[in-house]
């Protein structure tokens, strides 16, 4: 698929795509989350991909769902269309670890989507907000749910209810997000990150996100058990032997996700 909104870029096994309607600060409208959703299941699909990173422009990671639109459309019309469904639930069917690099506006779907990424990591410009509230509406993907496993009910409801923004100090302080770097470090930091996510082996890095997915759906038992259950397996694998010999030998591990 060639894309109009979105770049993506490969590159020593890091898949870098860059949400691209400057005009509309990134807002997510029906082509581009279409692309998104297309760009992402084909990195997952590419052998040469081991990590992905999501970013946006200096300004707006995204300024949300595309308000102009959606203005015009009916309860039946989203109803029956499923409004965003299949196309978020195609991203986060990626076992691949997402990292969102965020700077400037993430708001409304635009947060929503940073928080389907595995982790964030945000410029110190970074603006979190789910002001759907100021619209008539409120968030649709994840805004009311990611966001207060995230950061607990007190500042979610406060940031749903009141439609306030929220700098990076205060998202990294409340646990949104993982790390904060100045303005012009970010695509270095993310990509970094993403470099190292890149060395290890693809099976852990697919067993760590889905463990740690999983915590969101069901019971403390029943979380320690699946753990538990998945750490056994990966001694099936080759890599787990290459991992601790290479530490007993004191070298690099030369990880062949088998
Ligand atoms: C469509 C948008 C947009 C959006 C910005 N633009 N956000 N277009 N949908 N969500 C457009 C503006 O209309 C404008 O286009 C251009 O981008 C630049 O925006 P400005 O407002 O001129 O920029 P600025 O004054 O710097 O203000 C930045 C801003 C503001 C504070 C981020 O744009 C803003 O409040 N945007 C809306 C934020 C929002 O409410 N998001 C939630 C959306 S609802 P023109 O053509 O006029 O120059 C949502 C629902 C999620 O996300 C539910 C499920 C997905």
């Amino acid at each position: 698929m060639a894309y109009e909104t979105i770049i993506v870029e490969v590159e020593d096994h890091v898949a870098l795509v860059k949400l691209n309607r400057p005009d509309a600060l990134n807002a997510l409208n029906a082509q581009l989350l279409t692309e998104l959703a297309d760009a992402l299941t084909a990195a997952q699909a590419n052998e040469k991909v081991r990590c992905i990173v999501l970013t946006g422009s200096e300004k707006a990671f995204a300024a949300g769902a595309d308000i102009k639109m959606m203005s015009e459309k009916s309860f039946v019309d989203v109803f029956m269309e499923d409004l965003f469904t299949p196309e978020t639930d195609q991203i986060l069917r990626v076992r691949k670890p997402i990292i969102a690099a965020v700077s400037g506006y993430a708001l409304g779907g635009g947060c929503e989507l940073a928080m389907m990424c595995d982790f964030i990591i945000a410029s110190d410009t970074a603006k979190f907000g789910q002001p759907e509230i100021n619209l008539g509406v409120m968030a649709g993907i994840g805004g009311t749910q990611r966001l207060t496993r995230a950061i607990g009910k007190a500042k979610a409801m406060d940031m749903n209810l009141t439609g306030r923004f929220m700098g990076a100090e205060e998202a990294e302080r409340a646990g949104l997000i993982s790390r904060i770097v100045p303005v012009k470090k970010l695509m270095e930091e993310a990509l970094g990150a993403a470099a190292k996510i890149a060395e290890k082996s693809m099976i852990t890095t697919a067993a760590i996100k889905e463990s740690v997915n999983r915590s969101f759906e069901v019971t403390l038992a029943e979380g320690l058990l699946f753990e538990r259950r998945v750490f056994h397996s990966l001694f099936a694998t080759e890599d787990q032997k290459e991992g601790m010999s290479a530490f007993v030998d004191k070298r690099t591990p030369q990880f062949r996700d088998r």
